[in-house]
């Protein structure tokens, strides 16, 4: 029996990472985000279960509760909830995107100073040594690097791609195309768009690196004094696992360092508990809208006078509705279903499932481009706006501004995108072209994890540009050079034209005019 067992459960991890040669040996594995937001974690998790299928032993490091099921994937909550999203209203950041950033660069000096004073977290820097790898979240978790100083370790981009990120690997995006982190311009981007884009690729990662974040968090040089100037630290990465895909983002170069494996937790949707089952079947030819906020931006959250739109709305609407709500709520009319928690995959990959009502989170982005799903976006902050003009770019859907919301507005946009076909014709596009790749990203995570490992820490993947100073880089230095040239030709050919013209016109052709 417990042969056949784990016979079938080897034949599974052969299907499931079908694609990658014989295990060499089983890694250690450590994995940090000490202040990842729960979306975060839930990309760390897809990455540490493929490791876990794979045989690695993963250790990982966050603020959350634990949820892996993979018996190879060992979590750590260090229990500091201080930079916790529960803890703020996102509808509060809505005017002003940098605030959070402000009030997070206040925070973090206290944080790090708690950090490494928790038990848990000395005894892991302690044994930091023992594991083959170590992966970090790149942003914002440079307080966690003294664990990575003199090891080989990789990073991850759990939000995407960032073009200042990017930079520091050696590859610097162009500004006139890639966005910047704070917005996203209508492409292509006119002069305008393009000014501002350049300031926000030169600005912020300046406010962040040199001025704000980094020199706050450098304080735990009292506590490591031999650590290095963390932005040292950070150019030492191997490579970085970026969750983003040209299928459904914009096609940007990528050094060999840099690997795309966006809606890596994707996967074909799973039969429903019965009940739900029930309840979408039995919705008939209208078919069901799916409305959730996430994770993040929790329904709770939600002004009243928004909320209250909504209702009203489903009302009005002949299809039903399951709406992902943390609480009870009166008034609802019945085809409404509200739930806790839904296994959303599962509900968007559903053949009567026609819509997808979403905040525009990254992870539920890629889920509804994966599943096909239409889009009616609501993005409520960070980079939200961003992933609603994704989906409105692919055509599989629209978005709405929070601040313009009525009750007409929710129903036409639904009845819009529902009704007219366009939609999602280009969702089963979109669909068919995500999962056209040559191998899973899943499997594309644990391939090039592994090399870095095998590799010891895989040099030939660096890029030459990122020792360049700006100077080299921008080539300033042969500019000036070629000018210096430029310029001493011209003197030296205009003093032998003048030379020249003295011989042939002498001075005295000018005395007879006098
Ligand atoms: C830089 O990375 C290499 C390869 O992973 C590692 O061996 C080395 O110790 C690292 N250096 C520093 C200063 O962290």
């Amino acid at each position: 029996m417990k042969v056949a067992l784990t016979l079938f459960l080897v034949a599974l991890v052969g299907v499931a990472l079908g694609k990658l040669a014989p295990l060499e040996r089983p890694y250690k594995i450590l994995m940090l985000l000490p202040l990842g937001s729960m979306s975060h974690k839930n990309f760390f998790t897809s990455v540490a279960d493929a490791l876990g299928e794979r045989g690695h032993k993963v250790v990982m490091l966050s603020s959350h509760p634990a949820s892996s099921k993979n018996p190879n994937v060992a979590e750590v909550d260090h229990g500091l909830k201080d930079l916790h999203d529960d803890n703020y209203n996102m509808f509060e950041f809505r005017d002003d995107p940098t605030a959070r950033l402000l009030l997070l660069s206040d925070i973090y000096p206290a944080v790090v100073k708690k950090l490494y004073r928790i038990p848990e977290v000395i005894e892991l820097y302690k044994k930091r040594k023992t594991f083959d790898l170590v992966i970090v979240d790149l942003m914002m978790n440079e307080m966690i690097y003294p664990f990575v100083h003199e090891r080989t370790y990789m990073t991850i981009a759990a939000f995407g791609m960032d073009a200042c990120h990017s930079a520091v690997l050696g590859n610097v995006q162009n500004p006139a195309y890639v966005s910047g982190m704070l917005e996203e311009y209508p492409s292509p981007l006119g002069l305008k768009h393009r000014f501002l884009n350049l300031m926000q690729h030169i600005l912020m990662p300046f406010y962040l690196r040199h001025w704000s974040l980094v020199p706050k968090i450098q304080q735990i040089s009292d506590i490591f004094p031999d650590l290095p100037p963390l932005l040292d630290i950070e150019r030492n990465q191997s490579l970085t696992l970026i969750n983003s895909h040209f299928s459904m983002d914009v096609a940007v170069p990528l050094l060999p360092s840099q690997v795309a494996v966006g809606a890596i937790h994707c996967r074909p949707a799973n039969p429903l508990p019965k009940e739900l089952e029930a309840w979408i079947s039995g919705a008939g030819p209208e078919g069901v809208v799916y409305f959730s906020l996430g994770t993040v931006a929790r329904g709770t959250s939600m002004p009243t006078m928004y909320r209250d739109m909504f209702v009203d709305a489903f009302k009005r609407l002949k299809q039903r509705v399951i709406w992902k709500y943390d609480e009870e709520l009166e008034g609802v009319s019945d085809n409404v279903l509200m739930q806790k928690w839904l296994p959303q995959q599962d509900i968007l990959g559903h053949p009567n499932v026609r819509l997808f009502i979403s905040h525009g989170g990254l992870l539920s982005t890629q889920e509804s481009l994966y599943h096909g799903t239409p889009v009616v976006a609501l993005p409520v902050f960070v980079d939200q706006p961003k992933n609603a003009m994704a989906i409105q770019k692919h055509g599989v859907g629209i978005a709405l501004v929070w601040e313009e919301l009525s009750v007409d507005l929710i129903v036409n946009s639904i009845q819009e995108v529902m009704n007219n076909p366009k939609y999602k014709r280009n969702a089963e596009e979109v669909m068919r072209v995500v999962r056209d790749q040559p191998e899973t990203p899943r499997e594309r995570a644990v391939f090039w994890t592994e090399y870095v490992v095998r590799h010891q820490g895989a040099p030939r993947l660096r890029s030459p540009a990122a020792k360049l100073s700006w100077v080299e880089f921008l080539l300033l230095d042969v500019l000036l050079v070629l000018h210096v040239v430029v310029y001493a030709a011209f003197y030296v050919l205009s003093r032998v034209v003048r030379a020249v013209k003295g011989r042939l016109f002498p001075r005295r052709v000018k005395k007879k005019k006098d």
